[in-house]
């Protein structure tokens, strides 16, 4: 039997990623965010809700220099990924406080965080107003990898990567469980 539950957003599974970009200032904040998909294949695009009734000054930093990277932590980084989710830039240094280091993008201006093993450097391309939060669409102009997280054909490994994943509802970080099919093909038996 099914039952109604009170709305509220969810996405089953959830990733927790890391946005970063430079303060009017030139100093780098970044925040942690469950809100975060893809969302365009031509150009190359990603997606993420920033809280704007809260205190978020990442999202103030973004909105500014209209540029950002997005760090895909690792489960090894779960700690720190935490607290860049818990602490606000207007309080801390919460980059120097985890012991991260960044550096500069390479084709946008915002800070690259070196602990993450893939990331993405992104252009604004878009924002809009949903209900609470911000939407920021980044246009994707630059993926930067660890060797280390590659295949030998040079594709991002995702058991290499082992990355971070959340669950909103009970507020728990997860390790993605293994392969269990290939996708485009196990669906294919029921093709007519
Ligand atoms: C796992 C996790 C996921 C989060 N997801 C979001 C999110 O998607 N959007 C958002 O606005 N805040 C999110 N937060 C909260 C912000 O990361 C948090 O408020 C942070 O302190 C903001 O820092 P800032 O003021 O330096 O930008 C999340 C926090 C955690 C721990």
């Amino acid at each position: 039997m099914k039952v109604n539950l009170k709305p509220r957003s969810m996405m089953f599974p959830a990733p927790a990623v890391v946005a970063s970009a430079y303060d009017e200032n030139g100093k780098a904040d970044a925040c942690t965010l469950a809100f975060a998909t893809m969302c365009s294949h031509h150009p190359p695009a990603v997606m993420i809700a920033i809280n704007t009734t809260l205190k978020r000054k990442t999202l103030k930093s973004i909105l500014y220099s209209k540029e950002f990277c997005i760090g895909f932590p690792s489960i090894e980084h779960v700690a720190q990924t935490d607290y860049l989710g818990i602490a606000s830039g207007y309080d801390t240094d919460k980059l120097e406080d985890v012991g991260f280091t960044f550096k500069e993008g390479e084709f946008v201006n915002a800070p690259l965080i070196n602990e993450y093993k893939i990331s993405l450097e992104c252009k604004l391309m878009h924002t809009a107003e949903v209900g609470s939060h911000t939407q920021l669409t980044g246009e994707i102009v630059n993926v930067q990898a660890d060797e280390d997280v590659l295949e030998e054909n040079g594709k991002i490994s995702y058991e290499k990567l082992d990355p971070l994943g959340y669950e909103d509802v009970t507020h728990r970080y997860f390790r993605v469980g293994e392969e269990i099919a290939k996708a485009f093909k196990v669906g294919l038996k029921y093709k007519k």
